[in-house]
């Protein structure tokens, strides 16, 4: 395979969808992004890695963090977490607060703002950073020691952060938090405003790609394990256009509302793409017509 002539094929026909949508305006360090930006790169199992546009550029991961805190916490602990967060698909808003009161303070699953903020807190039990755990890992993964977290967006989200602070005083109340809601969320939002590029991004999904094989050749966990994440991220990594998601793209993907996608072709490679105008559920327009094109051309969905 080709992957450049690909990725530049996709790269031409993407060109009407760059522009639309809106950045997040709920995070104002992130609602001025430029939106004629666009970058995509893909990461082989056997090391490759190449890109289009805007790769290199960094951004801000957001709630692409979240599938690589359940991995984290997955390989340290096992399946424990499940007792305190579904794996079901929500069919809401990523942070709706509507299906926790009937549900016992159990978030549906762990994409989610309500699920990933019980998985930063379990991290942050188990590392005492949870943060910076995730930090080094993806600095490791993406052999990217520069990574590092922006500040200015942390500041920003902890300014603008009252649903997500509502969602952990509520979780609490039902005694599914184990550290202070303050710490929970100060780590939540650092890890979603690690800074991070299309390269960076797809070398560090190539673990799931590689069945939970590690950059440096070591395992972050077995196969089975890394067959839940990618199961978890394709029913539930795009929120309510999960189905949508799987319908147009057909990999298991995670967006952020940064502008960025990852998305996992298991046992082939792994993708990034990045665009930050959104559509009405927090997704990039462009990103997830990038990938749309991309399974179309290569015939690689996991259906
Ligand atoms: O908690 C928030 O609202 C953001 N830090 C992350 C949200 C996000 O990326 C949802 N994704 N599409």
């Amino acid at each position: 395979m080709d992957y450049r002539s690909i990725l530049a094929d996709v790269a031409s026909e993407v060109q009407p969808y760059i522009g639309r949508g809106q950045a997040a305006q709920y995070i104002p360090a992130l609602a001025n992004a430029e939106l004629g930006r666009f970058g995509m790169a893909l990461a082989d199992v056997d090391g490759d890695v190449v890109g289009v546009g805007d790769w290199e550029v960094p951004f801000s991961v957001q709630s692409i963090s979240k599938a690589f805190s359940l991995a984290l916490v997955l390989a340290r602990d096992g399946e424990g977490i499940w007792r305190r967060v579904g794996r079901e698909p929500s069919g809401n808003p990523f942070n709706s607060l509507v299906q926790l009161e009937h549900e016992n303070g159990i978030p549906r699953n762990p994409f989610i703002n309500a699920g990933a903020l019980v998985v930063t807190d379990r991290l942050q039990s188990l590392t005492g950073d949870a943060a910076g755990a995730m930090l080094e890992f993806l600095r490791a993964e993406s052999e990217n020691p520069h990574l590092a977290i922006d500040q200015a967006v942390v500041a920003s989200e902890s300014a603008h952060g009252d649903r997500n602070a509502a969602l952990a005083h509520f979780m609490a109340s039902y005694g599914n938090l184990e550290n202070p809601v303050a710490d929970v969320l100060h780590h939540y939002f650092s890890q979603c405003s690690i800074e991070m590029s299309c390269r960076d991004l797809a070398l560090a999904g190539r673990v799931m790609a590689r069945y939970g094989v590690r950059a440096d050749g070591s395992r972050l966990m077995s196969r089975r394990e890394i067959k839940r994440i990618n199961a978890v991220m394709l029913t539930c990594g795009t929120y309510d256009a999960a189905g949508d998601f799987a319908y147009r793209v057909g990999l298991p993907g995670k967006s952020g509302v940064g502008g960025g996608i990852i998305a996992v072709v298991p046992g082939r490679c792994s993708l990034c793409v990045w665009s930050p105008g959104l559509d009405t559920r927090g997704n990039s327009v462009a990103g997830v017509a990038a990938l749309d094109l991309f399974t179309t051309i290569t015939g690689w969905s996991v259906f």
